[in-house]
């Protein structure tokens, strides 16, 4: 895949725009149901209106908030936006029957198809990469505890400068990113950097809104995963580090206290951190 990237962090949106299309996500767009759109669209245009009549919305900002959404799109920003603000409920309600391991969202940076890396696996990085290392460790399992050895663990991170590759310029294609089947007892073992704490690019529309709402841009730093096998329900997930000052303060909402990880230094230097997965079969 190549994509055409200039060094500003807005960039970061909207190739999540680009992503987004050649994603397949957007199947059957045609076939929900008037009853339900009606349901949803009716809902969120009266939520809006009773906040323009509750809050007696001035034209002034009636006009802004038109010339902003163009903005929006204009900036390829609707999936960063959607993902900051809105995916934690989506996520929330489509998984809230599981047993296993929680979730968490996605966001916009996923990219599928990462190098195959067998388990002890260690990501494409750069000579010198900079981070403290970090081993992560686990196992995958069903809910009755057998152990899942065809499960594929797949891992993305933001680098030590809160960028992702793919989605900032002059960053290796796959850095930071890999695909890990598990080994033939179903344990994995990825050794990694620690991510930085990262800011949803502020350049952008989504970046406008924030600054003028006075909010700030910090997501604390996150690994994303997936863990996949067949004939479970796959778990998207984000999992945080203690002590980051986001932890409670995540703009986009997606910290629960299962994902909180438990880091212990190694005697390589850096650290290494044990996670365990249950999946719920399909
Ligand atoms: C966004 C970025 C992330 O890394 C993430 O995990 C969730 C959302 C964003 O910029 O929208
Ligand atoms: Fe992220």
């Amino acid at each position: 895949m190549t994509r055409e990237v200039t060094p500003r962090a807005a960039e970061s949106g909207a190739g999540a725009t680009d992503v987004f299309r050649q994603s397949g996500k957007l199947q059957g767009e045609a076939d929900i149901p008037p009853e339900r759109v009606n349901l949803l669209a009716g809902e969120l245009i009266k939520a809006a209106n009773d906040i323009a009549e509750k809050h007696a919305v001035t034209y002034e900002e009636f006009n802004i908030l038109k010339a902003w959404m163009i903005q929006v799109g204009e900036d390829g920003e609707w999936p960063l936006f959607l993902d900051v603000f809105l995916e934690h409920t989506i996520e929330d309600v489509n998984t809230r029957h599981r047993e296993g391991t929680k979730g968490s969202i996605e966001g916009p940076y996923y990219v599928p198809n990462a190098p195959t890396l067998p388990s002890p696996a260690t990501l494409p990085m750069r000579e010198n990469e900079k981070g403290t290392p970090l081993i992560f460790t686990g196992s995958v399992k069903n809910t009755d505890g057998d152990a899942l050895t065809d499960a594929t663990v797949e891992i993305w991170l933001a680098d030590d400068d809160g960028y992702y590759s793919q989605f900032a310029p002059n960053i290796p294609e796959w850095n930071l990113r890999g695909s890990v089947p598990v080994d033939s007892e179903g344990n994995f073992e990825i050794e990694c950097i620690k991510p930085a704490p990262y800011q949803i690019p502020t350049d952008g529309a989504t970046g406008k809104l924030i600054a003028a709402a006075d909010w700030h841009a910090w997501r604390p730093a996150h690994l994303h995963i997936k863990v996949s096998a067949p004939g479970y329900e796959l778990v998207t997930q984000q999992l945080y580090f203690p002590g980051d000052p986001h932890n409670d303060d995540d703009i986009a909402n997606a910290v629960k206290p299962e994902l909180l990880l438990d880091p212990q230094p190694n005697d390589q230097g850096g650290e290494t951190v044990v996670y365990n997965y249950v999946l719920d079969a399909e």
